[in-house]
């Protein structure tokens, strides 16, 4: 299992309710949208001051085709402005910027900010950012294993440490998953990578998520006792097994 990596945490961010910001304020989407894009510009300059080694942001769901086509569309637009926008300072940061998810359904206009992006940024050794695209967390999981070269079927002990190494062996599992915007669920997210990561999730709408946000959430992380299955010490030495 790959935790704790030695620089830093690996925080994952499920960003949620940009719609519902927007519909509150009698605002279109698209405003949420915009307002969604701001936030994340916020909390990647912040990540990488307050030292998370990895941020990976969920940017645009394999299950989000299904929304309506303008509203694809206008997301793609500013995916695309936030890449642009970002990869300038990233790399004067020293960040590395990379793109998870399928590549082969994204517009060609969107696949060519993504390679000037990653390209641009590729010799980053601060903050590991990933922008989850066209992302689906079963499906990685399916291709990592069809990807592996190997003849199935492997032993399970074999596949599952090949597994880990291809989805992991950059980014290390997830530390913090925080999900913005009410919900409690994954929506197939980090599935493998978050086998042991706290979760945070918070009432918060993404494009309120702040600084302070962020500060608090890896506060909580740090009170957290992560035993990973086992009993702590403290508690072995205090008791006599029977
Ligand atoms: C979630 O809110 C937002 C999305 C699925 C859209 C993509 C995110 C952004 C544009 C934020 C910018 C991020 C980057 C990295 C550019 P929702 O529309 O599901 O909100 P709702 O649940 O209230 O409808």
């Amino acid at each position: 299992m790959k935790t704790h990596r030695e620089n830093g945490l690996h925080v994952a961010i499920i960003m949620d309710g940009n719609g519902r910001w927007a519909t509150r304020q009698g605002l279109p989407r698209l405003a949420g949208h915009r307002a969604g894009l701001a936030a994340a510009r916020r909390i990647v300059e912040h990540a990488s001051d307050i030292g998370i080694a990895c941020l990976t942001l969920y940017a645009f769901s394999a299950d989000n085709w299904r929304r309506p086509a303008p509203e694809v569309a206008s997301i793609f637009w500013l995916l695309r402005a936030f890449l642009r926008l970002e990869t300038d300072r990233l790399r004067q940061r020293g960040a590395r910027l990379q793109v998870i998810g399928r590549r082969d359904r994204l517009p060609q206009k969107v696949l060519t900010v993504i390679e000037n992006s990653e390209s641009a940024t590729s010799a980053g050794r601060g903050l590991h950012l990933r922008v989850a695209i066209d992302y689906s967390s079963r499906d990685s999981i399916t291709r990592a294993a069809c990807a592996s070269g190997h003849s199935l079927p492997l032993s399970a002990d074999s596949l599952g440490a090949l597994l880990s190494e291809m989805l992991t062996a950059e980014s290390g599992d997830v530390d913090l998953l925080i999900r913005t915007g009410g919900e409690k669920r994954l929506s197939d997210f980090m599935l493998w990578e978050s086998a042991y990561a706290e979760l945070l999730f918070t009432d918060r709408m993404w494009p309120d998520f702040d600084e302070s946000d962020l500060d608090a959430a890896v506060a909580e992380f740090h009170h957290r006792e992560r035993r990973f299955g086992a009993v702590p010490e403290s508690v072995l030495q205090n008791e006599t097994c029977v």
